[in-house]
């Protein structure tokens, strides 16, 4: 989200007052462990932990992540200036900037993007440790990579590897264009294979904040996970569920969650559901400018998943009819599943992977010629807007003038390739792919 959303975020009023509590007490401990395992989230929060910050400079992880002083990030974004700015949520502002080796041997110059705790928002000292204590230690294709990190008096910051194109909610909410389907499944599967690492992992992480505005992408399309400020340890050995505060985001959060504070990795899964609708139809988990009946993507959603009539009707328009009948037919039944009231019927996200591989490789995407958008050229003539035209994070450029205006009837009336359609249940038309990958049944 380009701009404030901190609306959005909830947490319970309580918890709200000792995340401020807690905020800037640089007392809050790190438990360091000789073994080779991770060092656990549990110890993040309990004040009661017996080291102090001050180890974490001289911690294992440490040894990854380059720690920078308030004046080096300062000269690094030019002052934090607007010009730099990327945009802000609950945590604080965030500005690109650029480092290289003159700032730190070692570092190669590349952007990076800075992120500034505010203290006054919504998230405090403990986010901003948990993000490094787990990025510290995790590393992975589809996790954003974070560089460095700055505790210097009162200021908290984070350095990440800056991600060419921004935030998944950014393109797919745009007025004019939107992703194409095979970018959709490219970025959904990418999702999927950072969860799922999380939840693999010895001790399982579950992110808890999963959602479009969390979702960065590479200037390939490829998604990485920020944001892991609200991660909490899975549960272990014979523990079904992990207790904890309410937190995340309106319209994400699984149901049994905000009900009784159990979370299980089967949480991330929900979430994972709904930004699935959201890439299937286009539109935002929760929608106050919609009629009362649609603001809430899922109740709105769930019952045209299981009808395969049904089903065209709720796809995203501005796909104008280029997609994969086969695919948005599993993708559909894939969301269904994950929006499963009972947590234990969901799939676990790496049977989710291996299914969207399959619909990856899916070519049934049907060739419809779609009027160019359009833009006038200084010579008076229509020129047609090409993909360089627009910023890296998905807005026109300024310099391009005049807005993407498209014309035509197919920009108004897309023409749906229509595949063929049964009344056959949606579970007995993927049943084999389901019993391949073990989710049938659960
Ligand atoms: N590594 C990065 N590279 C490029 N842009 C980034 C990076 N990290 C964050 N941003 C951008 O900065 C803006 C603010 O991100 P941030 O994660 O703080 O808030 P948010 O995701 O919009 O809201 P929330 O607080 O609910 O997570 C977003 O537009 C995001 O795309
Ligand atoms: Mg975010």
């Amino acid at each position: 989200m380009g701009i404030k959303n901190k609306a959005l975020r909830w947490i319970l009023p309580s918890c709200l007052k000792s995340a401020v509590t807690h905020k800037m007490d640089s007392r809050i401990h790190v438990a360091i462990h000789s073994s080779n395992s991770r060092i656990s989230l549990s110890d993040i929060s309990d004040p009661g932990s017996p080291l102090c910050l001050s180890d974490l400079s001289s911690s294992k992880f440490a040894a990854n992540l380059h720690i920078f002083t308030f004046s080096e990030l300062r000269l690094m974004t030019s002052d934090f200036s607007a010009v730099n700015f990327l945009g802000e949520g609950g945590f604080g502002p965030v500005h690109k900037g650029f480092v290289d080796d003159k700032c730190r041997p070692g570092l190669s110059p590349q952007a990076v993007a800075v992120k500034v705790l505010d203290p006054d928002g919504d998230q405090g000292f403990r986010e901003w440790l948990t993000e490094v204590v787990l990025l510290g230690q995790l590393k992975h294709p589809h996790l954003v990579k974070l560089i460095g990190y700055c505790c210097e008096d009162d200021h908290r910051l984070l350095v990440y590897e800056y991600m060419a194109r921004g935030n998944l909610e950014n393109h797919l909410f745009r007025k004019y264009t939107s992703l194409a389907w095979e970018t959709r499944i490219k970025i959904a599967l990418g999702a999927a294979k950072g969860l799922a690492f999380l939840h693999g992992e010895e001790k399982p992480v579950i992110y808890r904040d999963f959602k479009t505005s969390n979702i960065l992408l590479d200037s390939d399309y490829s998604a990485r996970l920020s944001d892991f400020g609200l991660a909490k340890d899975g549960p272990e050995g014979d523990e079904t569920h992990v207790s904890t505060r309410i937190m995340g985001t309106h319209g994400y959060a699984a149901p049994e969650y905000i009900m009784t504070g159990h979370l299980t990795t089967k949480s991330d899964v929900y979430s994972f559901g709904v930004v699935l609708l959201e890439l299937l139809t286009g539109r935002r988990a929760m929608d106050k400018k919609r009629p009362p009946r649609e603001q809430n993507l899922v109740d709105w959603a769930k019952p045209y998943l299981k009808d395969h009539h049904k089903l065209d009707s709720i796809i995203d328009q501005r796909l104008e009819g280029q997609y994969s009948t086969e695919g948005a037919r599993r993708v559909a039944a894939l969301a269904h599943q994950c929006l499963n009231h009972s947590p234990k019927s969901r799939p676990t996200m790496s049977q989710l992977v291996k299914i969207l591989e399959l619909i990856a490789q899916l070519r049934d995407v049907p060739f419809v010629y779609t009027a160019p958008a359009e833009s006038k050229a200084e010579d008076g003539k229509i020129k047609e807007r090409k993909e360089d035209e627009y910023e890296d994070d998905g807005k026109v450029k300024k310099e391009t003038g005049r807005k993407s205006r498209r014309k035509g009837y197919r920009h108004k009336h897309p023409v749906r390739a229509r595949g063929v359609y049964t009344d056959t249940h949606l579970y007995r038309a993927y049943k084999n792919e389901m019993i391949s990958v073990g989710i049938e049944g659960r």
